[in-house]
């Protein structure tokens, strides 16, 4: 699974370029099936996500290859329907497949996802809203089975603005004959950048960001060129990562819109923060303030995707901070592993309360998933001595170079197969 060594005691400064967005690359990935044509992704980033879906790609038909930082995908050539099951196991957002494969091809077979061990992450969001578009599903032995002898649009209403549902439908209506709407949609950045790559390739949807989105169903797709945006939370995780170290650092290739609910947290435990048009500057206080309430939300509040690493800063403040995570139901399995570094955190239900200014110290400790396995590196940064944090596959998942990246600002990390 591989291990990373941090020596701890080291400020950050410098300056980094950010990868492209792993949240936005993994729809759009799936999106290219739907032109049965040439897509060109520019600036996609070479982390394991990635290689899942370019397994699944080929796996269903699909040519891959890479020049540079450039992804090229030929869908002319799909033969199947079905998503291989060990690489949906291997990755949730696989699930995305759903709506891609569906909306080509009017038949898709797919397991229940895998992935991080967030809590349950059922997609009975997906489900209800895929049958709204007139598609008949069956479950069984694990799998599920779509067909649909027409896709038609539909009015679609989402109990909750989850990110995959959003997109699956997106995916699946494109092709439809007629309009669909999503109500109470997704916002994240993510979801207009997919918007973006399919209006690229001549479908018609407009409204993301809001949450209201209308897809109007076209006939056909055709090839595509696109850059993916920024990845908002390697920028935060490498925010706080200078924060923690009491650092100062320039990060290029960000979208200063897209984080702000990180910037703001950041200003309240004391950083100074300038922004320009793709970049940002942080310089952190000598004393780190603690902070009354962290409550993650969906975008654009605070993002759930940083607060693992948003605990660990919090760990080295001076005072006692809240932190309330209401989208997964068990996102807390770095909560142990800090402890054993010496954190002082309660955790009641969804909300855990954070004792901190202790000093943290060198241990081994396990990665559990990508974002907890980034706080564990985070607090390795200022542990006394050595942090062996195993597991480092998790991490690799979504940063495509988080000990080099870090290193460049003065970090001492070393990776171990
Ligand atoms: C996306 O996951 C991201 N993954 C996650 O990032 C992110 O944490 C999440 O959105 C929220 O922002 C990708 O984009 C690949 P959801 P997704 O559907 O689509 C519940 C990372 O670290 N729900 O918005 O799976 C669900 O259980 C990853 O990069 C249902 O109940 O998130 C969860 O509690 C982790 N039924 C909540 O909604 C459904 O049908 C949010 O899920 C679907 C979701």
């Amino acid at each position: 699974m591989g291990k990373f060594y941090i020596d701890g005691g080291k400020r950050l400064e410098g300056s980094l370029r950010v990868q492209g967005g792993k949240n936005a690359v993994l729809p759009i990935l799936a999106a290219t099936v739907l032109n049965g044509d040439i897509s060109y992704i520019k600036d996609c980033p070479k982390i394991l996500d990635v290689s899942t879906m370019i397994n699944i790609l080929k796996s269903i038909g699909c040519s891959v290859k890479w020049e540079g930082k450039t992804l090229i995908i030929d869908s002319s050539t799909v033969s199947s329907y079905e998503v291989p099951e060990n690489l949906v196991r291997e990755m949730r957002s696989s699930i995305i497949f759903l709506g891609s494969v569906l909306g080509k091809y009017k038949k898709v077979i797919i397991s229940y996802p895998g992935g991080c061990p967030l809590g349950p992450r059922p997609i009975d969001l997906h489900l209800k809203a895929l049958k709204q578009l007139g598609v008949k599903i069956k479950e069984e032995h694990g799998f599920i089975i779509c067909e649909a002898s027409k896709l038609t649009g539909a009015k679609i209403h989402l109990d909750f603005p989850s990110v995959g549902a959003t997109e699956n439908i997106m995916l699946a209506a494109v092709l439809a004959e007629g309009k669909t709407v999503i109500y109470n949609a997704a916002k994240e950045p993510e979801i207009k950048d997919l918007q973006d790559f399919l209006n690229g390739m001549g479908a018609k949807v407009s409204g993301a960001s809001t949450d209201i989105i209308t897809i109007e169903g076209v006939k056909s797709l055709h090839k595509v060129e696109h850059k993916v945006i920024p990845d908002r939370i390697v920028a935060g995780t490498y925010l706080i990562a200078a924060a923690i170290t009491k650092g100062e650092v320039k990060l290029t290739n960000v979208e200063p819109n897209h984080i702000q609910a990180i910037i703001s947290k950041l200003k309240e435990v004391g950083c100074k923060i300038h922004e320009e048009k793709n970049s940002v500057y942080l310089k952190a206080p000598k004393n780190l303030k603690s902070v009354d309430i962290v409550r993650t939300q969906p975008y654009p509040g605070f993002p759930t995707d940083m607060q693992a690493q948003m605990m660990s800063l919090l760990t080295m403040t001076k005072g006692t901070s809240i932190i309330t995570e209401t989208v997964f139901e068990s996102r807390y399995k770095h909560v142990e592993e800090l402890m054993r570094m010496g954190a002082d955190i309660t955790l009641e239900g969804r909300t855990a309360i954070i004792k901190g200014g202790l000093d943290l110290t060198g241990t081994t400790v396990y990665a559990k998933d990508l974002r907890g396995g980034a706080a564990l590196i985070i607090a390795g940064l200022v542990a006394k001595g050595t942090t062996i944090v195993e597991g480092a596959k998790h991490i690799e998942r979504g940063y495509e170079r988080i000990d080099k990246d870090l290193n460049l600002l003065g970090a001492s990390i070393r990776k171990e197969n």
